[in-house]
């Protein structure tokens, strides 16, 4: 590879990033194996493989891995390619294997943790080198696997931090999305969306916490749901953020912005607690969470106002209506979103049908919010092509942001801190690299 770690370096500056980063396949590639090679990245959630032999295929970057059930229950993520010929063992999606991988070309068969079980015909490969036990002809493990409240994170590589610690102060998002369950589980319903994005994987992540675009970008959506609302006299509580998108800068500039460590972060404040109080469906959902945890934890548990978790590299995930937006890099210009819904366990069913009117109107592919952003991302990718200017500016509040115990605080609600952040991580994961990404054997 021949970009030197002085220029990648060059090409982060604490207000700004040179465009190549959105742009350049070679830095698209090298992402590949020093972030996506490197950092834990959610894999799926455990409720997708339930019993044994149940798998779930995905893309870590550039790598297909399925997540797969033992038979002892463990959780396994292994490279979705067969050691003879190379082939994809599983097809894509989601589906049950049985109590062993069979390779569709010649029937080699793998144990669930990847392990070689067999081949047919045994006398050919008698008295040659071909030995089962050799982890040459098992299907590769990833170097490691782990789990937070039921979602499945997998790293590459053998060395590194623990997952939680990787995570840092985003748990809390997981943690929120779980407890609003009286239960404290959730499970993966209702099938997935998909948007195919035109654009670079790291455009969506700034977007998540891009405060000044909301009531440019949705302009048309908030007209739209502004006429809606006076017709309805009110919208519903799941989608107010449609018209809220048209609120003036002073409301952006009082939320608050918080940015960790591995770029990741969130975003406060932005759902009216009025409005959470005046929802039928916010009530039952709070009557069911005081039986189990009675009214002052459920009132702190419905009280967390989170909109857009950022995990850098794995996605989005939503506590207040119970999503993850798995974001996946396909090539340097375009990204692959899958929008998971959470059903929360012993919540009232009304609860996920708002999640799922959430998910459709605001962010599916034939939303009326979500089409905004993916039209100004395609722009964005379309724009830095030219040679109209080198950088890209994220100058906005530069220089004020609090650093606190663990990370950093906006002193302004659009402040531009998450992206800054966001290219540090970049820039540490980038030049810290060792390309090491193989899998266990
Ligand atoms: S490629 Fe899998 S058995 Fe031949
Ligand atoms: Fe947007």
């Amino acid at each position: 590879m021949s970009i030197s770690n002085e220029t990648l370096a060059s090409l982060v500056r604490p207000d700004g990033v040179h465009k190549s980063v959105y742009t350049d396949p070679e830095i698209f590639e090298l992402e590949m194996k020093r972030i996506y090679g490197q950092a834990w990245i959610y894999v799926g959630h455990e409720s997708q493989v339930k019993n044994p032999g149940d798998y779930h295929t995905t893309r870590l970057g550039d790598q297909d891995v399925v997540m797969v059930r033992a038979s002892n229950g463990q959780i396994h993520v292994v490279y979705n390619r067969c050691p003879h010929k190379g082939a994809k063992v599983v097809p894509e999606g989601d589906g049950t294997t049985g109590k062993f991988f069979r390779c569709p070309y010649h029937a080699w068969t793998f144990k669930l943790d990847g392990t070689h079980l067999s081949a047919p015909l045994k006398n050919g490969l008698q008295n040659t080198c071909f030995d089962a036990t050799h982890p040459e002809f098992s299907m590769r493990k990833l170097a490691r696997v782990s789990v937070y409240r039921g979602f499945v994170f997998a790293s590459q590589a053998a060395d590194g931090s623990d997952l939680k610690s990787f995570l840092n102060g985003v748990t809390s998002s997981i943690d929120n999305l779980c407890d609003r369950s009286p239960l404290g589980e959730v499970e993966v319903a209702g099938g997935v969306f998909r948007v195919l994005q035109r654009s670079n994987w790291k455009v969506f992540y700034e977007n998540l916490h891009d405060t000044m675009h909301a009531p440019v970008t949705h302009e048309s959506s908030v007209v739209s749901a502004r006429s809606q609302a006076e017709q309805l006299n009110s919208l519903p509580f799941e989608l107010l953020i449609m018209e809220g998108n048209g609120e003036p800068y002073e409301f952006w500039e009082k939320l608050a912005l918080r940015a960790y460590e591995n770029g990741h972060g969130y975003m406060e404040g932005i759902f009216d607690p009025n409005a959470a109080e005046r929802d039928p469906v916010s009530s039952a959902h709070f009557a069911s969470l005081t039986e189990a945890y009675g009214v002052e934890r459920s009132r702190e548990i419905l009280g967390m106002n989170r909109h857009n978790t950022v995990i850098y590299g794995s996605g989005s995930p939503h506590t207040v209506f119970q999503q993850f937006r798995v974001i996946r890099p396909l090539s340097v210009d375009r990204t692959l979103v899958e929008i998971q819904l959470f059903k929360l366990r012993g919540a009232p069913d009304a609860v996920f049908e708002r999640a799922m009117t959430y998910a459709n109107v605001i962010n599916s592919p034939s939303s009326n919010v979500m089409p905004d952003d993916v039209e100004v991302y395609a722009r964005c990718q379309e724009g830095n092509l030219t040679n109209g200017g080198d950088w890209v500016s994220m100058h906005r509040y530069a220089g004020t942001d609090v650093v606190v115990e663990d990370g950093m605080v906006s002193i302004n609600g659009t402040s531009e801190l998450p992206m800054r952040n966001q290219f540090v991580a970049w820039k540490r994961f980038m030049l810290n690299a060792t390309d090491a990404a193989k899998g266990t054997e």
